[in-house]
């Protein structure tokens, strides 16, 4: 049962809980009136310390298709945070007045100590460049949709590997399903972090291998996650400017890929990904970011408590 329970990191929901969580998105998809009222009264508080377009809106959309409604803040500058206020008390306080919480921040481990200090459900949506569970939860539900099952996969990350939360979050959960192997594809300054290959794919027997040209091992790939390089983590611009456009996936670069790859990023693109490329079936890109609502609307009933006809599907 999720009932109650914070998110903050993949591994906090056991693969058979993922595994509900996809089949109800899955059910969501198909019949968008199901669950439609069964948040009917709940509310749900979307607190970003940090920009976002697709995570605070679809927990949005989500929440409001659910019947529920939603308060909060998109910028730390409309709270009292701007005056002083620290996260534990703003928690505390949220916690008064709504039925779970989203939060996004730019410190590492800021959506753990918030659930600590928390009296309801705390969903971390993003801290700093440590995790981001809930997009991890939307590209193995795009995976599974895409390619039918989530295993037997070879999965490059391509672009700031080491500052991007979404890969350190998926990468973690990929390490769960059976014969995956990654290809970690980076500028050698932006590589993968060590406690992510050494403390999670090397103890869970993980095959990977590193290397800075994309277009040695493309047409390896089931799956290519592109990502953006992350400025606002850089402590230095001239290290983003020499930086940013290492990797631009287009038509020609596409060539040697299988015909079955599936292209996938969390968005929002800059340069990575050139416009050319939305055209080609394998761009799933926008579809991703459409099953991170039905994914938020799943995971919103489940921990509030969903009616006992979604409870008895989720138990098939
Ligand atoms: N994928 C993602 O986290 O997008 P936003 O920053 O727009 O929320």
């Amino acid at each position: 049962m999720l009932t109650g329970r914070h998110l903050i990191e993949p591994g906090n929901f056991t693969l058979d809980e993922m595994d509900r969580l996809f089949k109800l998105a899955e059910q969501i998809e198909e019949d968008p009136a199901y669950l439609r009222d069964s948040c009917r009264g709940k509310v749900l508080a979307t607190l970003f310390f940090e920009p976002s377009t697709r995570t605070r809106l679809s927990f949005e959309a989500a929440m409001l298709r659910l019947g529920g409604s939603c308060l909060g803040f998109a910028e730390p500058g409309s709270s009292s945070v701007a005056k002083g206020e620290s996260l534990a008390d703003t928690i505390r306080t949220v916690s008064c007045y709504a039925d779970a919480i989203v939060m996004r921040n730019p410190k590492e481990g800021a959506a753990l100590l918030a659930s600590r200090y928390a009296e309801i459900p705390v969903i971390n949506a993003g801290d700093g460049g440590h995790h981001h569970p809930t997009q991890t939860l939307t590209d193995l539900l795009t995976i599974r949709q895409l390619r039918g099952d989530i295993g037997n996969l070879t999965v490059g990350f391509c672009g700031d590997l080491k500052f991007g939360r979404t890969v350190h979050s998926l990468a973690k959960a990929l390490s769960c399903y059976p014969h995956i192997r990654m290809v970690f594809i980076s500028p050698p300054e932006l590589k993968v972090p060590a406690y992510i290959k050494t403390g999670i794919l090397e103890k869970e027997g993980i095959e990977y291998r590193e290397t800075d040209t994309l277009e040695k091992v493309i047409g390896d790939l089931d799956v290519l996650y592109m990502t953006r390089v992350q400025r606002e983590r850089f402590f230095n611009e001239e290290d983003y400017i020499r930086l940013k456009d290492s990797y631009i996936l287009n038509r020609e670069k596409m060539e040697p890929a299988r015909k079955t790859m599936i292209i996938l990023h969390p968005l929002p693109r800059v340069n990575e990904i050139a416009l050319e490329v939305d055209q080609d079936p394998r761009a799933s890109y926008f579809k991703q970011a459409k099953y991170g609502m039905y994914i938020r609307m799943a995971l919103l009933a489940s921990i509030l408590g969903v009616p006992d006809g979604a409870a008895l599907y989720m138990q098939k």
